[in-house]
C-alpha cells in the first residue's frame, strides 16, 4: 500500500475491544492469523501517515473463520471496527509493531492471511518535538519497512497456507500473480480499489481469486457475504495443500 494520508492532531479511535492473549489451540478447527487495518507510521507526536484501509474485509474474514469454528487470531492496525466474536486480538500501530507481532505467532498457524494494507514505507527518523511549520515546502524523508507477507515463508518459517492481498488500480491479475510468486503465496484476493463503490471503506467487494495455474472471479458482494466464501476457499486450499501424497 504506496498511498499516504497525513493526520494530524488525530487522536487514536478507541480499539473497541480489550486486547486478549491469544487462547492457542483452545477451538476445534485450523489455527489462523489475519492482519488487518492500515497501519500508522509516527512524523511527531501529534503527526502520522497512514492509508484509507478500514480493515472491514480482515474483521469481515476474521469473524467468519471464528463462526466456522477455526480458532483466530487478529492482529490490526486502527480501525473503528468491533472485534469479532470469539476472536483473539492483538493491536498494533505501525508496520514494524505489526511484524514484530506476525513473526512471534505465525509459527503455530494453519493459516495465514495478510489482509492489513501495511505501510511500506515510514519517516527515517521521528521527531520527538511537534515540527513546526517554516519554509514554503517540508521533505520528509522515508525509508522502506519490512515485507511482513514477504518474510513469511522466509525468515519466518511458515509452512502453512499462506494467502496475500493485492489492492491496484490496473493490471489487477498480472500484478496479483506477480504478488503470489514474489511472496510465496498459495493464493492473492486482488481487488480494483479504482472501481467507485467496492474495496477501500466500503462495505462491498468484488475480487479476484489468483492461484498458482488458475484464476477465479468472485461477483461483488457485501464483505459479509463474501468473507464467508473465501473461508470456505481458503480452508479447502489448506485441507488439500495438507492431504499427504498416495501413490496410485
Ligand atoms: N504486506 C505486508 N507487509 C508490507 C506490505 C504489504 O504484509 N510491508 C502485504 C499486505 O498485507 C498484502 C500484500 O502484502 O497482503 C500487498 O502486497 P504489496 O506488494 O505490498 O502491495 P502494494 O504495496 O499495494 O503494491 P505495490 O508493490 O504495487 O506498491
Amino acid at each position: 500500500m504506496a498511498v499516504f494520508f497525513v493526520s494530524e492532531f488525530s487522536t487514536a479511535p478507541p480499539l473497541a475491544s480489550a486486547c486478549l492473549f491469544p487462547s492457542a489451540d483452545q477451538t476445534p478447527g485450523v489455527k489462523v492469523l489475519v492482519t488487518s487495518g492500515p497501519t500508522r507510521e509516527p512524523i511527531d507526536p501529534v503527526r502520522f501517515l497512514t492509508n484509507r484501509s478500514s480493515g472491514k474485509m480482515g474483521y469481515a474474514l476474521a469473524g467468519a473463520f471464528a463462526h466456522e469454528g477455526h480458532s483466530v487470531l487478529l492482529v490490526s492496525g486502527p480501525t473503528n471496527l468491533d472485534v469479532p466474536a470469539n476472536v483473539d486480538f492483538i493491536p498494533v500501530e505501525t508496520a514494524a509493531e505489526m511484524h514484530d507481532i506476525v513473526s512471534k505467532h505465525i509459527g503455530r498457524m494453519d493459516i495465514a492471511v495478510f489482509a492489513a494494507a501495511v505501510a511500506d514505507y515510514t519517516p527515517a527518523t521521528v521527531q520527538p518535538r511537534k515540527i513546526k511549520k517554516s519554509g514554503d515546502t517540508l521533505a520528509l524523508e522515508l525509508v522502506r519497512t519490512a515485507d511482513i507477507l514477504g518474510s513469511a515463508r522466509q525468515p519466518f518459517g511458515f509452512t502453512g497456507t499462506l494467502v496475500g492481498f493485492a489492492a491496484e488500480t490496473e493490471n489487477l491479475e498480472s500484478n496479483a500473480r506477480e504478488k503470489l510468486i514474489r511472496k510465496h503465496c498459495d493464493l492473492v484476493i486482488a481487488n480494483d480499489v479504482s472501481k467507485p463503490g467496492m474495496g477501500f471503506d466500503s462495505d462491498q467487494n468484488e475480487v479476484l481469486l489468483v492461484y498458482p495455474g488458475r484464476t477465479e472471479s468472485l461477483p461483488a458482494a457485501s464483505k459479509h457475504e463474501l468473507s464467508l466464501q473465501l473461508v470456505d476457499a481458503i480452508v479447502l486450499l489448506s485441507t488439500n495443500d495438507s492431504q499427504p501424497l498416495t501413490n496410485h
